[in-house]
């Protein structure tokens, strides 16, 4: 195998070279393939400071597999903001710096969202257009501040509640009403015009309600003109998620003319809850399955030129969220506990190979 490598080095780089174009990503064949080298669009990984450049594994997986890039905390109104006009640049300043290292595209998470609001502005007391003022200042400010370092936003994230499409009853909705959610778009686009804005949310593809009230939200901007260019599918899914509603919620997008990125992707495999469950080899493969299913059908219901990324929230199955966050046993991602790919890796790379 490493004669082989190298062989193929000693052969290929004079090549490349003479291109004057060397391709960072590693060879397109064989087991050595990576996600971002065998896939026709960007590969992104959720990072966080906790690991990278402290854990040599996970930092040499986000290095060779990904060529996009999505803050996993730090890029966040709480991550960011200290107080009024006051920001934390520093986290999000090395990540940047590291993609920019690596060549790899940003992807900004989140401007607002009701999980991440700052303390201060929970405490805060004034009347909506006080309220108004805070939130055009969080998305002007930050939006600015990251211009020509991200590529992109996810503007708004998880308007929409759990209950019959219902809009979540954030503190910016109960003090700015429902359309909130379209002037975050209008700041997001003043501040920053290059950026592709996007709208993200959870079960998209497992809450017909959800999608129908994401769906009527999608028209409406259409209909007003609000800068609305993709939509985020978090794709929290499990091994029992069905492929239909997984292919809808894309087709229905795609058909809408979005930019659609699945940007959170993870399969959980421990569905009943189980604190004793292990990575049986049987729901390994019914992971890779789901994995198959979910590359598959973004490659043939979005056309290529809205095939935006396909993000997995986090790099190995240590350091998912769904454990700590969710407090629950599982192993959701693309790598296991000790960096190797998973089959959920291989297939992958199968299905965007049409397999
Ligand atoms: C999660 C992070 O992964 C955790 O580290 C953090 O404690 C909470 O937020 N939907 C989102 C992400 O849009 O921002 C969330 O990330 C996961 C659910």
């Amino acid at each position: 195998m490493k004669q082989l490598r190298s062989l193929t080095f000693a052969l290929v780089l004079p090549v490349l070279a003479a291109f004057g174009q060397p391709n960072p990503s590693p060879k397109k064949s064989g087991s050595a393939a990576t996600l971002a080298g065998a896939a026709p669009f960007p590969v992104g990984a959720a990072l966080s400071p906790r690991y990278l450049h402290k854990n040599r594994a996970y930092t040499d997986v986000a290095i060779r597999e990904f060529n996009s890039v999505t803050a996993e905390n730090i890029m966040k109104p709480r991550g960011l903001s200290r107080g009024r006009g006051q920001y934390h640049w520093a986290a999000a300043d090395s990540l940047v710096a590291f993609c920019r290292q690596h060549n790899k595209q940003l992807h900004g998470h989140a401007l607002v969202w009701h999980e991440s609001v700052p303390g201060w502005v929970k405490s805060f007391s004034g009347d909506s257009a006080a309220w108004e003022g805070i939130l055009r200042e969080h998305i002007r400010d930050v939006a600015t501040y990251f211009r020509g370092k991200v590529r992109s936003w996810d503007v708004v994230n998880e308007a929409f509640s759990d209950t019959a499409g219902r809009m979540r009853n954030s503190p910016w909705r109960q003090h700015l009403g429902d359309d909130y959610v379209a002037r975050c778009f209008r700041y997001a686009r003043e501040a920053d015009p290059a950026a592709k804005l996007f709208y993200n949310d959870y079960s998209l593809e497992s809450d017909p309600a959800k999608l129908a009230a994401a769906l009527r939200m999608v028209d409406d901007f259409k209909r007003r003109g609000i800068p609305l260019d993709g939509v985020g599918l978090q794709m929290h899914i499990s091994i029992n998620t069905p492929e239909a509603g997984i292919r809808k919620v894309m087709r229905e997008m795609a058909g809408r003319g979005l930019l659609v990125h699945i940007s959170e992707l993870d399969v959980r495999i421990n569905t009943t809850k189980d604190s004793l469950l292990t990575e049986t080899p049987a729901l390994l493969a019914q992971q890779a399955e789901k994995v198959r299913q979910v590359v598959r059908a973004f490659v043939e219901e979005v056309p290529p030129a809205q095939r935006f990324a396909i993000t997995t929230w986090g790099v190995a199955d240590s350091n998912s969220w769904v454990m700590n966050w969710r407090k629950q046993e599982d192993y959701p991602l693309l790598f296991d506990g000790n960096y190797r790919p998973k089959p959920a890796h291989a297939a992958f790379i199968e299905a965007v190979r049409g397999k």
